[in-house]
């Protein structure tokens, strides 16, 4: 299973979801792929923001090692699921698609809601982290039903 989280800056939503994503496939014994990557390019090489890391930190998750990327088309055919968070990111990255397979691949990470930009809040570091956790144990559960361990 390759799985692609995608926000704008890739330095604050994706990255938690990216991080939370991974420890968790791993706690259920899933050796599942999983990536992140932004729409924008200004942080291309970057570590993520040092609130997502402070944040992903104190509930036990390293997110600390992972560098920025920049969205590009080629990652449609790399991925089995890309998820976005925003509904602007997934215009973004809908943009770029060329096929009905690859739309099919992209969903927003929430389904019907966007998770808020936090990079302007700190306040909001926790509370996002909250969310994408949740979000990412459903995902775990919903995935691992689909196509064990593939
Ligand atoms: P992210 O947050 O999309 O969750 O990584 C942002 C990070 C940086 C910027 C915007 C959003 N920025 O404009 O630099």
């Amino acid at each position: 299973m390759k799985i692609l989280m995608v926000c704008l800056g890739n330095i604050c939503r994706s990255p938690l979801a990216h991080g939370i994503m991974k420890h968790l496939a791993e706690e259920a014994g899933l050796d599942w792929e999983v990536h992140s990557a932004g729409t924008g390019d200004w942080h291309v090489g970057d570590p993520p923001d040092r609130r997502a890391i402070a944040v992903a930190k104190q509930y036990g998750v390293d997110i600390s090692r992972q560098r920025a990327q920049h969205f590009h088309a080629a990652m449609f055919d790399q991925y089995d699921h890309i998820f976005v968070m925003d509904r602007s990111n997934y215009q973004n990255v809908l943009r770029l698609a060329n096929s009905e397979e690859h739309r099919a691949k992209v969903r927003l990470f929430l389904g019907d809601d966007e998770v808020p930009d936090p990079y302007y809040d700190n306040a909001m570091f926790d509370p996002v982290y909250t969310m994408v956790r949740a979000r990412c144990q459903t995902l775990v559960d919903e995935l691992m039903h689909v196509n064990k361990n593939a």
